[in-house]
């Protein structure tokens, strides 16, 4: 049989050798860029109706420009950054002072803002003194805010001692915002988030949440540490785990 198969390819003939090869090579390249990280998986919400992942996102990059929509908005950026500046800076102020009281941060602690969008967070944090901050965000705000997808962070793993989000409900793959979290915070690191749990988010978020039972499943590298009600600019939810060590 396999000499048979031998002889078969032998004798084919030039222009059909070339032409199954050409087809070959057209269906490998159509797989590899169905392997991008671009395409649109389907996004899991590990079948937990506590967690649902709002529909209507045809691609990756239509979820992105969505983002980018209100993100971009140079009216909306210039009262970001102005107007609303200060008033920002002190709520957050207020919650990472807290935190420093119970121990959870500190001035020595390497932190990032996930979705920081202008660094509100980021400066704040170095209000407080924990200088050695930064945020990421789809979009740049330098020096505050560097330009990454918190679905694939560009930083190292065991990067950070503390990371702050409130933005979990703009993921559309939540496993992958906090594996993320989980692969760059160093063993012992912090991770806090403020989310929604009471209330509906707006129409920028990506998911809805209607406990933390989802975030201790999604947390799986971690131990929940505690969590308590706030008013976070629409967010009514602290949540605090601490990545284990090893
Ligand atoms: C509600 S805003 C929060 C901004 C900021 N944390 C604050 O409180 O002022 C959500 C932010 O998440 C960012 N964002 C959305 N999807 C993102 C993604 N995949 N990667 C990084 N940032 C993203 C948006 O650009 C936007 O700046």
């Amino acid at each position: 049989m396999k000499e048979a198969i031998i002889n078969q390819s032998k004798s084919l003939p030039p222009r059909t050798f070339f032409l199954s090869l050409i087809i070959l090579s057209l269906f490998l390249l159509l797989f590899l860029s169905l392997q991008s990280h671009k395409s649109l998986e389907k996004p899991t919400s590990d079948n937990n109706d506590d967690l649902k992942i709002r529909p209507g996102y045809t691609s990756y990059d239509s979820y992105i420009h969505h983002q980018l929509q209100k993100t971009t908005n140079p009216k909306l950026r210039k009262i970001w950054t102005s107007r609303d500046w200060d008033r920002k800076i002190r709520v957050f102020t207020h919650f990472f002072n807290r935190l420093k009281r119970e121990k959870l941060l500190s001035n020595s602690s390497k932190a990032l803002c996930v979705g920081a969008r202008v660094g509100q967070e980021v400066e704040a944090l170095k209000r407080v003194g924990v200088n050695d901050s930064v945020g990421l965000d789809l979009v740049p705000y330098p020096p505050n805010v560097i330009k990454g997808d918190f679905h694939f962070q560009p930083f190292d793993d065991r990067t950070f001692d503390f990371e702050f989000s409130n933005v979990f409900d703009h993921a559309l793959y939540p496993d992958k915002f906090v594996g993320e979290i989980q692969r760059t915070l160093k063993p012992g690191g912090i991770c806090v988030l403020h989310v929604a749990v009471s209330r509906r988010s707006d129409k920028y978020s990506a998911n809805d949440l209607y406990s933390i039972g989802p975030l201790k499943k999604l947390f799986n590298g971690s131990e929940l540490v505690r969590s308590r009600k706030v008013d976070g600019f629409g967010l009514d939810t602290e949540v605090v785990f601490r990545k284990r060590n090893g």
